[in-house]
């Protein structure tokens, strides 16, 4: 296994696309497992495929409090959303300790394949569905601060780039 690099903002590769997955191989296989090493290595709830520079649709996620739950969604789809939840969001493709509060759908279902090519069918709320709508969001190469009014991401830039010279 070996540590991937995160893509950070504002590299214009995070608003890449991603494409659908049409094979379940080994080479997605290693992909996933690097994945799960760099996101417990970097302490995220999620990582998606776009943020470490791969442009298809599959997201790994851990919400579990042990952290030993670790979860591959391929081709993910929500399939029903329902409520509001407000909650604060980090990501690690943003960096910078910064994080705002999201409006997001408070439960959903969410359909999508395992390593096994097996599809399942889920109902998520709490920090489940905000992670997985999050990670959608990469995949569609969208970052949370898009949700932000423009004078809040301008601050965003601002103080990243501070960062970024310091
Ligand atoms: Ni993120």
């Amino acid at each position: 296994m070996a540590l991937l690099k995160i893509l950070k903002f504002p590299n214009p590769r995070l608003r890449t696309v991603a494409e659908p997955v049409h094979a379940i191989d080994d080479a997605l296989r290693r992909t996933m497992d690097d994945m799960y090493e760099t996101m417990y290595a970097h302490h995220g709830v999620g990582l998606a495929a776009t943020q470490v520079d791969i442009h298809r649709r599959f997201f790994t996620m851990d919400v579990s409090e042990s952290r030993k739950e670790p979860l591959c969604v391929i081709n993910p789809e929500i399939i029903s959303k329902e409520g509001v939840q407000y909650d604060y969001h980090g990501c690690l493709s943003v960096g910078g300790n910064i994080s705002d509060k999201i409006k997001r759908a408070a439960k959903l279902r969410l359909r999508g394949m395992d390593l096994t090519g097996k599809i399942f069918e889920w109902d998520l709320e709490e920090l489940a569905a905000i992670c997985v709508q999050h990670e959608m969001d990469h995949l569609n190469g969208l970052l949370f601060i898009d949700h932000l009014s423009r004078l809040k991401q301008g601050r965003i830039r601002e103080k990243l780039e501070k960062a970024n010279r310091e």
